[in-house]
């Protein structure tokens, strides 16, 4: 019987879930995901139409519904994954424009604060990794006001805080999509989550280069045209594969699932008016507006053309397509199909956005629209899921096994970290480059032992606010050497005086004089972690390696 530990049945939530993007890809990495939140009535329909009644989908107002309820519904109230993407119209770069990014009007922007609540989940189930994934425009907004926030309170919580960007054309979606994820991993988890997502392993090596992969063998509409549901053309669909090759075959049948879907849904194009349509014809593929008229096109609408010089936008075949957003539901004329004369189907968003063929958005298309711009690519969450999956596989050792240790040396007291630590301290930061390898790399080691809390990742990107309190888990070290605990950066939580060695220990790292396994030093963090929770030490036994041969750090 798998117990909760097992990978077979590792559990999400999916809070702000949408129509469910974020929780197809953690399924299909193979998460259970028991509930799914959103107050949208049209979310969640179309979640309710594309998963099992195993996954509970609730339409709940999260600033109202809080997680003792959700986990009296659910009868559980701990999982190892929270998911989600709180609303971030709030961050939009697109509304940096119209200067909603700055000043009073932030102040008065609720839905910025609702990651609040997605906290609240976090500190209530006390998952042991959570990913909240939001629009580039968080890192900028308030001066990164909001972005120290959500690190700083997720880390008061006892997480171990990382942001790392996503790009999902690595991924394999032909998109230029770039998405900020904050992951956080429980404090006495150990490990250092990798930097870098790979292609879901599904995938292989068979990614969508462009956007044709990714609709090029779906029937032809007029503006206007088409049914919500409707017999795929096959006979087109074979030459598109004979044009294309296996591979599109492959990304066809593999990540948007053709074969699973018995008919073809959601491909109805909308309407547009005449002009319009004058206009996009004068739009050469992969042309927007402004670069038509530069070559001696004259449109015809009337429009400010220093403020709005790219109005329209024809896709092009073999290029990937412009962010596929919410803000479909109010037009498309960003988005002209490359080839005829009308803007993008939800079904083709859909495909770009890598949704299978079988997922069913039964609403009214401009909420067909919404949906899909606004959900996470579900071959994105997938990758996501898998390298959770993986994290917490390594992570989750099983009691009384003897863990071997490869790094050496590794303190075994708080005192003896602060002892290797402290003449780095004491050095001006420009005669850091000259400490020996092993003298640095013992103190390196030594900040892992004392601050399991602490990503590498994160010490450069500190942001300028800074704490003067000596306060929670720093509050031990304050009193072996108080510097070690105050003043620290607010957004990494890194100490001041540890900014030099940290940066220094990035150069050594880019240089290869740090190893990968020294540089994230896991082991030192699992130690620091078993030397201040007996309890775990009890359960796991390390085994230091190459250090006094056979010496335990208990011992
Ligand atoms: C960016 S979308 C999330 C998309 C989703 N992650 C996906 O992959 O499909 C944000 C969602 O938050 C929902 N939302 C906004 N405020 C909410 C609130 N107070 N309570 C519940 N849901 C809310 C919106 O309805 C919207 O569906």
């Amino acid at each position: 019987m798998p117990t909760d530990k097992t990978p077979q049945s590792l559990t999400c939530l999916d809070l702000f879930c949408g129509c469910g993007g974020f929780t197809l890809g953690m399924e299909r990495a193979r998460f259970r995901c028991l509930a799914a939140i959103d107050f949208n009535k049209e979310a969640i329909a179309t979640f309710k139409a594309n998963f099992s009644k195993e996954t509970r989908a609730f339409r709940k107002d999260l600033s109202r519904f809080s997680p003792d309820k959700l986990a009296a519904k659910i009868g559980v109230n701990t999982v190892d994954v929270i998911v989600g993407g709180p609303p971030c119209q709030g961050f939009s770069t697109v509304r940096q424009v119209d200067a909603a990014n700055h000043g009073p009007r932030v102040r008065r922007d609720k839905r910025r604060y609702l990651f609040r609540y997605f906290l609240d989940y976090v500190a209530a189930f006390r998952p042991r990794v959570f990913v909240i994934e939001n629009v580039m425009g968080l890192q900028s907004a308030a001066k990164g006001k909001f972005f120290t926030l959500v690190q700083a309170e997720a880390r008061n919580l006892g997480y171990r805080v990382q942001a790392q960007v996503e790009e999902a054309r690595f991924l394999g979606v032909p998109q230029k999509r770039r998405r900020q994820l904050v992951i956080g991993v429980r404090n006495d988890v150990p490990g250092y989550f990798a930097g870098e997502l790979r292609p879901a392993s599904r995938v292989g090596d068979h990614l969508a280069r462009n956007l044709w992969d990714a609709i090029g063998d779906l029937p032809e509409l007029l503006a206007g045209e088409g049914n919500e549901e409707t017999d795929y053309d096959l006979l087109l669909r074979e030459v598109f594969f004979a044009e294309r090759g296996e591979k599109a075959r492959h990304y066809l049948q593999t990540v948007l699932e053709i074969d699973r879907a018995p008919r073809l849904t959601a491909h109805r194009a909308r309407p547009h008016n005449e002009k319009d349509l004058r206009d996009f014809a004068r739009l050469r593929e992969g042309e927007h507006s402004g670069e038509a008229e530069a070559r001696g096109e004259k449109m015809e609408f009337l429009y400010k053309r220093s403020c709005f010089k790219d109005r329209y936008k024809r896709q092009h075949r073999e290029e990937l397509c412009s962010t596929i957003v919410a803000h479909l539901s109010k037009d498309g004329l960003m988005f002209i199909h490359p080839t005829q004369n009308r803007s993008l189907t939800p079904r083709e968003a859909a495909r770009i956005q890598t949704f299978p063929d079988w997922f069913a958005f039964p609403v009214a298309r401009t909420h067909q629209f919404r949906l899909i711009g606004n959900a996470v690519p579900p071959l994105v969450a997938e990758a996501v899921g898998e390298e959770i999956r993986d994290f917490l596989t390594a992570a989750t050792q099983p009691a009384n096994q003897v863990i071997p240790f490869e790094i050496a040396p590794l303190p075994a007291t708080e005192e003896q970290a602060v002892e290797w630590l402290r003449p780095l301290l004491d050095m001006p930061p420009t005669t850091l480059r000259r400490v020996a390898p092993d003298d640095f790399k013992r103190a390196w080691f030594a900040i892992a032992f004392l601050y399991a809390g602490l990503h590498p990742d994160s010490a450069l990107d500190h942001g300028e606010a800074i704490c003067r309190k000596c306060e929670g888990e720093y509050a031990p070290v304050a009193a072996i050497e108080p510097r070690l605990s105050a003043p620290y950066y607010e957004r990494s939580g890194w100490p001041v005086v540890l900014a030099p060695i940290a940066r220094e220990a990035w150069r050594r790292y880019r240089s290869q004089a740090l190893a990968e396994a020294e540089f994230y030093c896991s082991e030192a963090q699992m130690a620091g972690i078993c030397y201040r929770s007996p309890q775990l030490a009890e359960e796991v036994r390390i085994q230091r390696v190459d250090f006094n041969s056979t010496k335990d750090i208990q011992g």
